[in-house]
């Protein structure tokens, strides 16, 4: 493991497994690296950010316009970590990531993140498999983001299928192998 003493970015969209980031931080943090959060809105609206700085120990960004601690809170929140994990990945931070949109916190950081960013996607199967969606997929791909999952299994709305998000110990194991200069297994084929 080469998680100890590591800054770690983690960027939470608005699916419903914002849960597992939760328990994703948790793990993380036991390894030994400092984790630094910032949600999305709609992230924000499915778990409390609060739930996130009580893992992480420190404040969670919410914002490009109301963060009190940094007048470019996208270039300052990229600055010291060595890896850009998103997870949940959202069908919409995918498609804007991989057309350079940048209009709200998250999206604007992938855009000046100078490392390697990792996306961990979650998704309904029918959302998933969308032409859109695959050839978000397949630019990010292309661009050289890294991808751990989707899994198959049970979704949260009740559907079997791709979609599920990888577990947080198969997204520590790809931190820590792209950290480590090897390829991560899990891919978005
Ligand atoms: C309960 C709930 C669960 C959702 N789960 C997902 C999901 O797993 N994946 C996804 O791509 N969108 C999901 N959405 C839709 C996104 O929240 C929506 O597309 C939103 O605009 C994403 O914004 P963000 O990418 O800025 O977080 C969900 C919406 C709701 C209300």
């Amino acid at each position: 493991m080469t998680l100890k003493g590591k800054e770690i970015l983690l960027g939470v969209a608005g699916g419903i497994a914002a849960f597992k980031a939760a328990a994703l931080t948790s793990r993380l943090k036991a390894a030994g690296a400092g984790v630094s959060v910032m949600m999305t809105e709609s992230a924000a609206k499915l778990v409390a950010p609060q739930t996130f700085y009580a893992l992480s120990g420190r404040p969670v960004r919410l914002s490009l316009w109301t963060d009190p601690t940094s007048a470019h809170p996208h270039i300052s929140a990229a600055k010291d970590a060595q890896i850009f994990c998103v997870a949940p990945a959202t069908a919409d931070i995918m498609a804007k990531a991989a057309a350079g949109i940048a209009d709200d916190l998250l999206s604007t950081t992938i855009l000046a993140f100078p490392g390697p960013i990792l996306l961990a996607p979650a998704m309904n199967r029918v959302m998933w498999s969308k032409p859109a969606t695959q050839r978000s997929a397949a630019r990010l791909k292309e661009d050289g983001f890294y991808f751990v999952g989707p899994e198959t299994g049970r979704l949260s709305c009740g559907d079997d299928g791709v979609g599920r998000m990888a577990e947080p110990e198969a997204i520590e194991k790809a931190i820590d192998e792209i950290l480590s200069g090897a390829a991560p297994s899990g891919s978005a084929d």
